[in-house]
């Protein structure tokens, strides 16, 4: 984080230059990134009749189904697809995925804005966005925001979501779907229809909840006794904490901590920043005490983005999967362009029968 190339001196890296690094195992020079800048914001363009079907998608459709449906209607500009039909040969098919994987990112940030301004804002167009805006400052002005203080959390939003390993739902999903070389815009749904489940990256307004339900409860005033009640009563009523554990970090998730320490330094007066850190220093030590079963009982990368968000008024809480959408689509794009320039095969696991379990049970049985 710390050496990725920035736009404002100290602050958070550009995602341009993450995604670079992805594509190519080294930062950009300025240059590099002032090109790549300029490039993603020309292929950021949609057809018309893609912004007329988004337009006519019901209101209260879930943001996310949305999304999917308004990068699949893209489908038919994939140059992979195009390519693969005339027969282009093996060795080539990087060429044409490096064309959609782009374009993909480019673009699924104006889609998400349409979405924005379908579900709140009346369906209202997106406003003229000045050619030089980096991919972070273009999305939040699409979606009406106009701060330096705005883009830079959009910048860090953006990069540390965009993967940390590609086990994920949605990472998955984008790699199985693309090992049958369905081409980027039809993996890329795949990957949405993942993220958009509630165990995955549904679990952000959940935490969110969880929070303003603890603010509801006790008000701003609150204590660190009032933390210890709340996660106790959480548990009793057979609930989870959300935000607090993950698959397979076993630590504080270092996405947590650059979110803390944007909102610390930026708005430390925020109540809601304020409890998101007294949550992080007590419920580590309190829930194994409550439940001594708990893996990982270390805030992850949800439990601190709602409140960045909500401190900037964005509170419509179904967008925010969207907005994680947008960001993943730099980490899964890059792999996927990756997988098919080495030639990665379909994915096909094995079935197991139902002899083939009774014998692998009484294989392990035996030991
Ligand atoms: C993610 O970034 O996708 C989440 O941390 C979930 C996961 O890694 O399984």
């Amino acid at each position: 984080m710390k050496k990725a190339p920035k736009f404002v001196e100290g602050g958070s890296p550009a995602p341009e230059s993450i995604l670079w690094l992805l594509l190519t195992g080294e930062y950009p020079d300025q240059s590099q990134l002032a090109d790549l800048k300029l490039d993603m914001r020309e292929r950021s363009r949609i057809p018309q009749e893609t912004v007329n079907l988004i337009k006519s998608f019901p209101k209260d459709m879930h943001p996310m189904s949305q999304l999917s449906m308004g990068m699949l209607a893209l489908q038919p500009m994939s140059t992979f697809a195009q390519h693969y039909r005339q027969g282009v040969s093996k060795g080539k098919y990087w060429e044409a995925m490096f064309d959609d994987c782009i374009n993909v990112v480019s673009k699924v940030s104006t889609v998400a804005a349409l979405i924005f301004n379908n579900c709140y804002n009346d369906g209202k167009d997106l406003p003229e966005i000045d050619a030089n805006s980096d991919y972070a400052a273009a999305f939040a002005q699409m979606i009406g925001y106009n701060t330096e203080e705005m883009y830079e959390l959009m910048r860090l939003y953006i990069v540390i979501h965009m993967d940390h390993e590609g086990g994920n739902v949605s990472a998955h999903s984008c790699r199985l779907a693309g090992s049958a070389l369905s081409d980027p815009y039809l993996s890329f749904s795949s990957c949405m229809n993942g993220l958009a489940g509630p165990l995955h990256g549904l679990a952000n307004q959940e935490c969110l909840r969880w929070y303003l339900e603890f603010r509801e409860k006790y008000g701003k005033h609150w204590n660190h006794d009032d933390i210890k009640e709340h996660l106790k009563y959480t548990l009793d009523s057979g609930k989870v904490v959300p935000g607090f554990g993950h698959a397979v970090l076993r630590k504080t998730d270092p996405r947590f901590t650059h979110q803390l320490e944007f909102g610390l330094k930026n708005f430390p007066e925020d109540n809601l920043i304020q409890l998101v850190k007294a949550c992080h220093d007590i419920i580590p030590v309190e829930l194994p005490k409550l439940k001594a079963s708990v893996a990982n009982p270390f805030p992850n990368v949800d439990a601190a983005s709602g409140a960045l968000l909500m401190h900037f008024g964005i509170n419509q809480f179904d967008f925010y999967t969207v907005l994680f959408g947008v960001s993943r689509s730099f980490g899964v794009m890059s792999a996927l362009l990756w997988d098919r320039a080495l030639g990665l095969p379909i994915e096909r696991p094995n079935s197991v029968t139902v002899e083939g379990l009774r014998a692998l049970c009484e294989e392990k049985s035996k030991q």
